[in-house]
């Protein structure tokens, strides 16, 4: 599907909210297909919905949520900056860890969801989204907090909000991340403004040398 991209996202949405194709449709109450402008910079992607999610049909609202609402506030960002989704798009029962064949059916719609948002930079929450996006990398505690470029995306691995909950070392460790991210943010702002200051100074140069055509003859 092309056009609008608010459309093109809102038909994604729709197909991941009546999608059958693996058995958590089953036992699923909603689908969770992820919440955002489709104009974000930056996209978080965890592990799959949990209970709150799963009965709400968004993600991250529970307490896990919460703590990320926090956290991206704490360095001057607003949830509804970002685009939020899952690895999995319904809750394996029980919480329990996704499958490699729920991985594998879901691939897709996360695929496409990164294809439509094109955000410059992808928050990896947890191991599972790192393993899905970044497959083959050593495990998060070597990775967390550090920027990894693949083609023309930027991924920083982050330990799951879930992990540090009740795990204070742990917390202090996302916190100081989080200023990393913002630091990287930052640096990818200041990189945009000065291409498009570059184009349009190569654009004004092209018109003055048009007007300068113009004038020989
Ligand atoms: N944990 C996740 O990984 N995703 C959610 O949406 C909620 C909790």
């Amino acid at each position: 599907m092309s056009g609008d991209p608010a459309a093109v996202l809102l038909d994604l949405h729709q197909r991941i909210s009546g999608c059958t194709v693996c058995p958590l449709a089953r036992t699923r109450t909603h689908a969770v297909p992820g919440e955002g402008p489709h104009t974000a910079r930056i996209m978080a992607v965890g592990e799959a919905p949990g209970e709150r999610e799963d009965l709400t049909g968004r993600p991250f609202v529970g307490s896990a949520g919460q703590l990320l609402t926090r956290l991206l506030e704490s360095v001057g960002l607003q949830r509804s900056d970002l685009y939020i989704c899952n690895v999995l798009k319904c809750r394996p029962p029980g919480n329990r860890d996704p499958e490699p064949a729920e991985v594998d059916a879901c691939a897709h719609f996360l695929d496409e969801q990164i294809a439509l948002i094109r955000p410059d930079v992808i928050l990896l929450l947890g191991r599972h989204a790192v393993a899905r996006l970044l497959p083959g990398l050593p495990g998060i505690s070597r990775l967390h907090g550090k920027r990894i470029v693949r083609g023309d995306r930027t991924y920083v691995p982050l330990y799951h909000p879930a992990a540090a909950l009740y795990n204070a070392a742990l917390l202090r460790t996302l916190e100081e991340d989080m200023r990393l991210v913002r630091g990287y943010l930052d640096e990818a702002e200041a990189e945009r403004a000065l291409a498009a200051a570059a184009a349009g100074a190569a654009e004004r140069e092209a018109v003055a040398a048009a007007r300068e055509q113009l004038t020989l003859f």
